[in-house]
């Protein structure tokens, strides 16, 4: 019954729009709808992850459960500066580094047993203010969040590939909360937006420096789980940094303008572009933010893997 439905809202894509006859499955989803988020799953058998994997994202970030880890380090991402393009994809803003820089950028440190390689960044966003990232807080989701993408360039040999390997992909998330002054970084993003403004466009961008994009943060919260697109792979751990970087509301008008079809067929603004929060299935999530030093300020104990209680746990050994 799903499975004609769905077949028949393909075909009445393919009336509406006969120019894309020759187009991937990578056409063939969306963020609402017959071919949203809770179907992605069923449209493409090698999608199958989205809707049976139990390891996926994004997820509500429940900060009274997180579990202090004092193995995580601070996080290291390459400062220098790099050039790529930046895409309307149709689902996404992307930013894709040259695949001829030399000198690549290194993402190493937090969790990470591997050295990792700056691949991409996303953007996503809503139309209105009160949604658009895809990680929440408590509930509460940011008007958009972007996202870092790095391959595990000591196990796999390009970004594709690792997709879907195993620890192939790390992600650092930034959410992103209005203010009257974005970093200088953004900017550079988001000043190409009038030339990406239909699917398929892509612009040029020079120098940019991936690190200065980043708050001014060591603290972040970590856990597995998946890409937030098909084919859902869980192969990515993911950092979400505990400070939001700003974005101004017209920064985020020229984001809002932008559309998912070309000029002919404009389709529907390529904003709301999220996936709805994940079930956790007991994974856990990492902090580097030692909780247990404010304990009694808090006057509430916090979850915590210190060594202390490790020891303590595993006593019996001693005697
Ligand atoms: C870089 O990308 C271009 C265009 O996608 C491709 O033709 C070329 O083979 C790539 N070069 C390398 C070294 O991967
Ligand atoms: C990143 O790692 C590669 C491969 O190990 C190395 O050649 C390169 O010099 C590193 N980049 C920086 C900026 O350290
Ligand atoms: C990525 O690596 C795989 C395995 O080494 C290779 O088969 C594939 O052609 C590569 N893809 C690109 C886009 O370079």
């Amino acid at each position: 019954m799903l499975q004609g439905l769905l077949t028949g809202v393909l075909a009445l894509n393919f009336l509406l729009y006969p120019g894309s006859l020759a187009v991937s499955w990578e056409d063939w989803w969306t963020y609402d709808g017959i071919s949203g988020p809770a179907f992605w799953g069923l449209i493409n058998p090698e999608w199958s992850l989205c809707n049976k994997g139990r390891r996926q994202s994004p997820v509500n970030l429940e900060p009274n459960k997180l579990l202090f880890d004092p193995n995580l380090r601070p996080l290291h991402i390459d400062k220098h500066r790099v050039s790529g393009t930046i895409s309307n994809t149709g689902h996404s803003v992307i930013f894709t580094v040259d695949n001829d820089t030399r000198h690549h950028i290194n993402v190493t440190g937090g969790p990470l047993s591997y050295k990792y390689q700056f691949q991409e960044i996303h953007i996503h966003y809503g139309l209105h203010d009160q949604f658009g990232s895809e990680h929440s807080i408590n509930g509460y989701a940011f008007p958009a969040e972007i996202q870092i993408f790095g391959f595990n360039s000591q196990l796999y040999t390009n970004f594709s590939d690792a997709l879907h390997r195993a620890q192939g992909i790390v992600v650092v998330a930034l959410l992103l909360q209005l203010g009257d002054l974005s970093n200088a970084e953004l900017r550079m993003l988001t000043d190409q937006l009038d030339r990406i403004r239909y699917g398929g466009e892509e612009s040029e961008v020079k120098r940019i420096s991936v690190r200065g994009l980043l708050p001014e943060t060591e603290y972040y919260m970590t856990y597995d789980g998946s890409t937030t697109m098909p084919a859902c792979h869980e192969t990515v751990t993911w950092l979400i940094l505990n400070k939001p970087i700003y974005i101004t509301k017209q920064q985020m008008h020229a984001l809002r303008k932008l559309m998912q079809g070309d000029v002919k067929h404009q389709k529907a603004p390529l904003g709301n572009n999220f996936r709805p929060p994940q079930p956790l299935h007991h994974r856990p999530v990492r902090t580097n933010i030692d909780f247990n030093i404010k304990r009694s300020e808090l006057g509430k104990q916090c979850p915590s893997m210190y060594k202390d209680v490790y020891y303590k746990a595993n006593s019996w050994k001693q005697h």
